[in-house]
């Protein structure tokens, strides 16, 4: 059998570019040889595209923070990518996961795995995604948006009337419609970068100026006391859901650090809770799914609320993390599914969507 022609994309222009080279080489070092072609590309920070020149057999993880060698520049990246049959975009955050990388796929008619331009656009931002799970009745956070404009913001109501607001009438909308602590997160991100979670006034309108650095949109929500759980699902039209796994953050939240840098941070799998409460998160990751035009993966995050038992919807990610540690592969060995085997069905359902 002829090996597909596989483009296997990491780094990129994100914030999670160093995420991204350890999930694109993780995604490499397992793919199955026999079956594929690799054309491994890098992209830098700036937005270079390069080939990664190391013989495909010797590719082993690059660690966050270790240095790619080895990259020769590619001078038409288009041109290169259509020698491909399939792209995998393994990337995470801005120009990556947000639709920009998947509508220039699909200008040069490419098929490639993950989510199409829409839904990876919506799950980027924080903001426009709230509004789609609102409408499928999807339980989330309570929340505020606001916009950065020049030294002041406006505040935009949920019919969309605009409103001219210093950090002063902020905090006093926050504390009528909110209460402290909420969580303050530029619209736009991934990986934490630029949220923080503030328990007063002071500490409000120093994040919301932090919050701006990143975007202009800003989402103020509410904290919830609860555990951090979970989800992953896989398909096209037909849908499956994984069981579920637990954060047990070493911080205060689920911080950059915590993530990738503190060891003391834990996942478990599958997570100690009730059937009933796994079945209706399983049931409302598809639903999420569902509701953004997902195709092929993402990874479904919520909060099931300490004193009530609720769901809550915290976001998509339409490309998760794909370490061989990463949650969202986890999830599938827990069922059975190799990680390879992943890859495998991950590229078969991008080239069954075409
Ligand atoms: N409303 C909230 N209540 C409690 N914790 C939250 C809330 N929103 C976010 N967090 C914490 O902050 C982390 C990052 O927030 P998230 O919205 O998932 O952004 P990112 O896209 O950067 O992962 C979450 O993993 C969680 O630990
Ligand atoms: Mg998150």
């Amino acid at each position: 059998m002829e090996k597909v022609k596989l483009g296997v994309i990491f780094g990129g222009m994100s914030t999670e570019h160093d995420v991204s080279i350890t999930s694109g080489t993780s995604v490499i070092k397992n793919l199955d040889k026999n079956k594929y072609e690799i054309y491994p590309v890098y992209i830098d920070k700036k937005g270079n595209w390069f080939v990664y020149t190391k013989k495909i057999e010797d590719i082993d993880v690059i660690e966050v923070g270790e240095e790619i060698k080895e990259i020769t520049k590619i001078v038409n990246p288009i041109e290169y990518l259509q020698e491909c049959d399939v792209i995998f975009p393994v990337l995470h955050g801005l120009y990556g996961e947000d639709g920009t990388i998947q509508g220039m796929l699909e200008l040069i008619n490419k098929p490639y795995v993950g989510c199409r331009v829409l839904s990876s656009s919506v799950c980027m931002d924080k903001v426009y995604s709230k509004f789609i799970f609102e409408n499928a009745n999807i339980e989330q956070a309570d929340y505020i948006y606001i916009r950065k404009y020049g030294e002041k913001y406006i505040y935009v109501d949920n019919e969309f009337n605009e409103k001219i607001v210093d950090l002063n009438e902020i905090s006093d909308i926050v504390e009528e419609k909110l209460g402290y602590p909420v969580f303050v997160k530029p619209s736009n991100s991934g990986s934490s970068i630029g949220i923080n979670k503030a328990v007063n006034k002071k500490e409000l309108s120093e994040y919301i100026e932090f919050a701006a650095k990143f975007d202009k949109k800003i989402l103020i929500e509410e904290a919830i006391d609860g555990r951090e759980v979970e989800c992953a699902v896989l398909g096209n039209e037909d849908v499956m859901a994984s069981g579920i796994g637990e954060i047990l953050s070493a911080e205060d939240f689920y911080t950059f650090d915590a993530k990738y840098k503190n060891s003391a941070s834990r996942t478990v799998i599958p997570a100690d809770v009730p059937k009933d409460i796994v079945e209706k998160i399983r049931k409302t990751a598809i639903k999420a799914f569902k509701a953004i035009d997902g195709k092929g993966l993402s990874r479904v995050d919520f909060f099931i609320e300490n004193k009530t038992n609720r769901i809550l919807l915290i976001e998509v990610n339409t490309m998760p993390g794909f370490t061989q540690i990463s949650m969202y592969p986890k999830l599938w060995e827990q069922e059975g599914v190799k990680y390879s085997e992943l890859l495998d069905k991950l590229i078969n359902l991008a080239l069954e969507d075409k």
